[in-house]
């Protein structure tokens, strides 16, 4: 220690406090309060420390600045679904096509705006694909600031002051995820859809890969921020000699499985440097003939050290998932209390409406997970399912996981009924792990929870874990898959390959299916060459198919454009990739709706629940959103939503995500509504809370587009009125 503060005691005492306020991360010099990372804070609380709105005075809350992004595209159902950053005063999010910006966070006035996709401004020239952007990541080092973020394949960073690309990062700012995977998969589809985690000088990133046969493994990276070179890797589908790998039964699974992505995001122990990574399942996600043993290190939680990407410990939530079950947020870093005793522990929560808590360090469950057994009759040639699956015994199911005649919807007339009757008696539904069939397996809790992406809150001072959840049961349907004939016209290869690569998301008629546009009348608004970049790019949820052969696309392509006089063209017969020609393909991804529109099961269908996690109860449930033909009768429904809350210090809990298009504020203890807002599209988002001086502010994206709701292109503040 300094000689002149051995002395003097006071000076020390000043200094320490000093140093104490410099390095405690969440306010700025000013004294106001950020949103530097996506969750709110590498723990990823969704917690901010404000208390100037409160409440007694929400009910005042109004609209205060509105940026207009002009990138909505009603058409096209664009989407937002980012959680801006809010750093020294200026907030940075990124539009429907991509494009970031920075604002002054007070204002909402734009400071400069960067596109990735024009070549005007010195990028690098990529493909255009519009990814769904969930959140961004901030790295400071010296005087040097960057916003890094995805936009298509690339991770690009930019420098916050100036809003051009980091030149010296990876190519010209930009750093291809297909590389650095250590396997070639240079025509598979990677994007990524959640922010990186920055960790002093690295950049780390999962991704979001093909959920079908052809899929890139899910490897976590880390990257070095200034330039773009791979620090470490984790394999999540372990190579020989790594541990995990005799879970595989084929020991070559890990050429040629991809998956075991994380694409929800991660969250950061800052203190003990250990870094959570939750995965999804391998690929196919639906068949795992191909793919036997339970398969480490799919739909796992992962501890891993931050430095190395070594891992601490690990906890599979379902084994040989065939299901879709992938862990679907980022974790939290809370603390509870056990026994009278602090406990750091890492919340994660799950499609199936389950809450995991874990002791940080140890990976030891803090209330006991049993192994229990799960139907394993499949009549799927060549599956072995697991025989069982963990179910944890506290905190109980936030959302009801079977669909007993009992709780069919019956508020439809009768005719509605019977036909959801008629589909649901001939379906598998005897267990949440029925296994996948040709007849149908109802999916309930569904593919999109349960919990979704957009995570849960957490507040340090009651010790409540906020998580809105959805209530929407599937169908998935199995469907054997025709191999290619010894001859075969373009006409019928199309049809074909259809099933083979496009089915799936957009159902056998090209109907459509659950989230997915119908593509029957295409013909109307693609040509050849527009198609074309569709296929090979894919846009937000649909991934690109690089990997299809010349001969292939134009098949498909002529299928889906009408092109009949392809017809009676013979199409050249081409080699089969056994092991990637699944015998077993999906029909979509099938919604469980009565007729009319609505989920076949009684409501509620979306909620907010407050679990205690200091006792493992719950502490209250509200339905989250409304349909008005409903509300009218008196009856509150909720709605499927995406998208997450924010808990305050004000006492408040802010959460958008229905697809009524509302935001709303909630007393965070007892769960009574205090204010709303209709916003000009819904917020299928996380807010963002923050301060300028000294003002409070609230934001969120209002991008629409999902559920087939009006899409938008503004992000809206809110304040409380100044005085
Ligand atoms: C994983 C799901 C998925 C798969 C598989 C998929 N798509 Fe899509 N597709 C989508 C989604 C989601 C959209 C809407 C994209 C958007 O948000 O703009 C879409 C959009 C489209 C559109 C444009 C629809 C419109 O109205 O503009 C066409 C055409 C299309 N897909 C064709 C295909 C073809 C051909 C294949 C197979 C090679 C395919 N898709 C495979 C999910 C999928």
């Amino acid at each position: 220690m300094h000689h002149f503060l051995k002395q003097n005691p006071i000076a020390f005492l000043f200094f320490a406090l000093l140093f104490l306020m410099i390095t405690s991360c969440k306010s700025s010099l000013s004294g106001d309060v950020e949103w530097p990372a996506v969750g709110g804070g590498k723990q990823n609380l969704h917690y901010s420390p404000l208390e100037q709105i409160d409440t007694t005075n929400v009910a005042t809350l109004s609209p205060t600045w509105t940026y207009e992004t002009g990138d909505a595209d009603t058409v096209n159902h664009s989407q937002i679904q980012c959680n801006p950053l809010i750093i020294d005063g200026t907030l940075y999010g990124v539009t429907p096509k991509l494009k970031l910006f920075a604002l002054d966070a007070a204002t909402g006035i734009n400071k400069w705006t960067f596109d990735p996709y024009d070549t005007t401004q010195g990028n690098v020239n990529i493909p255009e694909a519009f990814n769904n952007c969930r959140g961004i990541a901030y790295w400071s080092g010296g005087n040097e600031k960057r916003i890094i973020y995805t936009a298509g394949s690339n991770l690009i960073s930019i420098d916050a002051f100036s809003g051009k690309p980091d030149t010296a990062f990876a190519n010209k700012g930009r750093l291809d995820l297909h590389e650095g995977l250590d396997r070639d998969v240079k025509d598979l589809f990677v994007d990524a859809t959640s922010a990186g985690m920055v960790w002093k000088d690295l950049i780390i990133i999962g991704s979001r890969v093909d959920e079908g046969p052809d899929a890139a493994p899910g490897h976590i990276r880390a990257f070095n921020v200034r330039t773009g070179k791979r620090e470490w890797i984790f394999h999540t589908i372990p190579q020989p000699g790594e541990p995990g790998q005799e879970t595989w039964d084929d020991p070559n699974a890990w050429k040629r499985i991809g998956g075991a992505n994380n694409w929800s995001g991660m969250s950061l122990d800052e203190q003990r440097g250990i870094l959570f990574v939750p995965t999804g399942s391998s690929s196919f996600d639906f068949y795992g003939g191909k793919r036997k043993g339970s398969g480490l290190y799919a739909n796992c939680l992962l501890a891993l050290n931050v430095n190395t990407g070594k891992l601490i410990w690990h906890f599979q939530s379902v084994h040989h998932d065939v299901w879709d079950r992938d862990f679907p947020s980022p974790p939290m870093m809370v603390t509870v209390l056990r026994e009278g005793k602090k406990v750091d522990a890492v919340a994660q929560t799950s499609k199936t409406g389950f809450i995991f808590l874990f002791d940080r360090e140890t990976g030891k469950p803090l209330y006991p997970i049993e192994e229990k057994p799960v139907p394993m009759d499949t009549k799927l040639v060549g599956e072995k399912l697991s025989p069982t699956q963990p179910i944890p015994l506290k905190p109980a199911p936030l959302v009801r996981q079977a669909l007993p005649e009992s709780e069919l919807n019956d508020l439809v007339p009768d005719s509605s009924y019977q036909k959801i009757h008629r589909q649901w008696a001939s379906s598998r539904k005897d267990h949440m792990f029925a296994p996948p069939s040709t007849e149908g397996t109802i999916i309930f809790p569904g593919f999109d929870g349960g919990a979704e992406w957009g995570g849960p809150a957490f507040d340090p001072a009651t010790g409540l874990m906020y998580v809105n959840t959805s209530q929407m049961p599937w169908i998935l349907t199995m469907l054997e898959r025709a191999q290619a004939p010894e001859k075969e016209d373009y006409g019928k290869a199309g049809q074909r390959l259809y099933k083979q690569y496009c089915m799936a998301c957009h159902g056998p008629d090209r109907k459509g299916s659950g989230n997915y546009p119908a593509i029957d009348t295409a013909a109307k608004k693609y040509n050849e060459s527009s198609l074309s970049q569709l296929i090979a790019g894919g846009r937000r949820m649909m991934p690109g198919f690089k990997q299809l052969k010349a001969v292939e696309k134009t098949a498909i392509m002529a299928y889906i454009l009408g092109k009949t006089e392809m017809n009676e063209v013979r199409f050249p017969p081409q080699p089969v990739d056994s092991f990637h020609s699944l015998p077993y393909t999906m029909t979509g991804y099938n919604k469980f709706l009565t007729p009319e529109g609505y989920p076949a099961v009684k409501p509620p269908w979306g909620n907010l629940n407050a679990v205690d996690l200091n006792t493992g109860e719950l502490s209250w449930k509200v339905t989250l959103g409304e349909y008005p033909e409903f509300a009218a009768k008196g009856i509150q429904t909720g709605t499927e939503n995406y998208g997450g809350p924010v808990v305050t210090a004000g006492g408040i809990l802010f959460i958008a995500a229905t697809r009524d298009g509302k935001i709303r504020a909630f007393n965070k203890r007892t769960g009574k509504l205090l204010w709303s807002y209709d916003l000009p599209a819904p917020g299928y988002a996380t807010p963002s809370v923050y301060s300028v001086k000294g003002r409070q502010y609230l934001v969120i994206a209002c991008g629409g587009g999902k559920l087939r709701t009006k899409s938008g292109g503004k992000y809206m503040a809110f304040a409380l009125p100044s005085k």
